[in-house]
């Protein structure tokens, strides 16, 4: 967007506040922006990216219309894209003073599944990263999960193979981290053979978990960017049961994450069946208009069925773009949590992007723990919430 057209539309959003909608929170970059050697249109340093929404901005500037929009796309009105953003603010904090917080900073590493981390959130799953590098796509995603020792969870349909991001893997084999952990998102194909081919080569690839995506039983209405006849990459899409979630048993030794749980029976269908791992996603928005955000969604599964959180292990995803975000998530007891738009935009700065996405979480988690009087990330305890407004709106089960 030209500058000049910017401050015409904000004088416009400004006169019609109550119906327009500000993508980015103005984190004062694009103010700050202009007043350097900033080139319109440039990418900028990546040293003047200090929020997670600054790499919105860039990506909306630099990026064709066609991709950014691929990217930024979600459902129809995307209400649902715009409440996996707004709904933070329906849960106040409630700090607490001279909490010590000595010794914080020992706890932000988590396991999943077995596997360590060093911090509770990850890479979630998402296609065409060659919009943002052409060149190296999804292998600034292994490079950078693995300097930061972060969990990668690639896509089916990256623009790498399985097989690349094997390869790629395998160069941090011996870091100081250890052999890097990723996992395996699919999509079920009307053709099984071609989805039991899938999981065997993330098998071959060493990918330790198979994340199902079972979210997208159908196409998705995404005006955006069918505009530019931009098809969705799930275009290939079989009928979902928990028969064909018992067929993949039988061909894997991996363990099957179920990623876009958004109910609490759905959760304790999973929990029923001995699911391993359960992934609260309404994809970003981008399957259905109204779908709830995964802080209600584990707010839902909180109040009528706690014991979720212990029986299987709780990732998330949707909307989250502040360390203050994941905190609530863990408080209700999500294990991590992923992001997916902030990835893909960062990759327009080549490695080192994914990994300033990984460091500002990384601080601002524990900052604003410690602001809290948060002293285990691992153990937050719910007084930190004032959940009053989502206990207005939630969704009880009949007894
Ligand atoms: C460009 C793009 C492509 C995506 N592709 C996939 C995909 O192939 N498989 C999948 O399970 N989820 C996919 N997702 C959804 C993400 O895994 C994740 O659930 C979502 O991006 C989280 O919301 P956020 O972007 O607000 O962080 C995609 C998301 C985006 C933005
Ligand atoms: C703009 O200035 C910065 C130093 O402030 C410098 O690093 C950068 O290379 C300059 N960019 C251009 C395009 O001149
Ligand atoms: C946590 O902080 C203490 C004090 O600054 C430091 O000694 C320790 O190495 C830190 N631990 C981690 C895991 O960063
Ligand atoms: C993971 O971390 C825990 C402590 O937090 C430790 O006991 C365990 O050995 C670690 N596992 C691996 C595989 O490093
Ligand atoms: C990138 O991946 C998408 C989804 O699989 C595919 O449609 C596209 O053709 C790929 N592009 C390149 C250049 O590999
Ligand atoms: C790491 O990868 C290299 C090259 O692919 C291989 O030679 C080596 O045996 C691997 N080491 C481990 C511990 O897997
Ligand atoms: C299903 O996919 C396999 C490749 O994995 C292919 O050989 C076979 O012809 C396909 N079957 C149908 C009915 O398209």
């Amino acid at each position: 967007m030209y500058r000049s057209l910017a401050c015409v539309s904000q004088l416009f959003a400004a006169a019609l506040a109550a119906t327009n909608w500000v993508n980015e929170p103005d984190t004062g970059l694009e103010d700050y922006i202009f007043s350097t050697n900033y080139t319109e249109g440039s990418l900028p340093l990546l040293k003047d990216m200090r929020a997670i929404p600054d790499f919105d901005w860039v990506a909306r500037q630099v990026m064709d219309n066609q991709m950014y929009s691929f990217y930024r796309v979600a459902a129809a009105g995307e209400t649902s894209y715009r409440n996996n953003l707004e709904v933070w603010s329906k849960v106040k904090f409630r700090p607490k003073v001279l909490a010590n917080h000595e010794g914080l900073n020992e706890t932000l590493s988590v396991s999943i599944l077995g596997y360590n981390f060093s911090a509770p959130f990850f890479i979630s799953p998402a296609t065409r990263a060659n919009y943002g590098d052409p060149e190296r796509a999804e292998i600034n995603f292994v490079d950078a999960a693995a300097e930061e020792n972060i969990l990668y969870v690639s896509a089916l349909y990256a623009n790498k193979t399985i097989e690349e991001i094997g390869a790629a893997k395998r160069k941090h084999n011996a870091t100081m981290n250890g052999p890097l952990v990723t996992f395996q998102q699919i999509y079920t194909n009307a053709n099984l053979s071609v989805t039991w081919d899938a999981i065997a080569r993330a098998e071959a690839a060493n990918a330790k978990a198979i994340v199902w995506t079972v979210d997208a039983p159908g196409s998705s209405t995404r005006h955006r960017a069918a505009r530019y006849d931009t098809t969705n990459a799930n275009s290939v899409t079989s009928y979902l049961s928990w028969d064909l979630y018992d067929q993949m048993k039988e061909r894997t030794s991996l363990p099957i994450i179920l990623k876009g749980i958004t109910n609490v029976e759905d959760a304790l269908e999973a929990v029923e069946r001995g699911v391993p791992a359960i992934w609260l996603s309404n994809h970003g928005g981008r399957q259905v208009e109204h779908s709830p955000s995964p802080l209600e969604v584990a707010y839902e599964i909180h109040r009528n069925a706690p014991q979720v959180f212990k029986q299987v292990e709780v990732l998330a995803d949707s909307g989250v773009r502040y360390g203050s975000d994941v905190l609530k998530l863990l408080a209700l007891g999500v294990k991590a949590v992923g992001m997916g738009r902030p990835f893909m935009y960062s990759n327009l700065f080549g490695p080192e992007g994914p990994k300033k996405v990984m460091k500002i979480m990384k601080d601002e988690i524990l900052n604003d723990a410690a602001q809290l009087g948060i002293t285990d990330l691992r153990n937050i305890d719910l007084k930190r919430l004032n959940t009053r407004i989502l206990e207005n709106e939630v969704y009880l089960m009949d007894n």
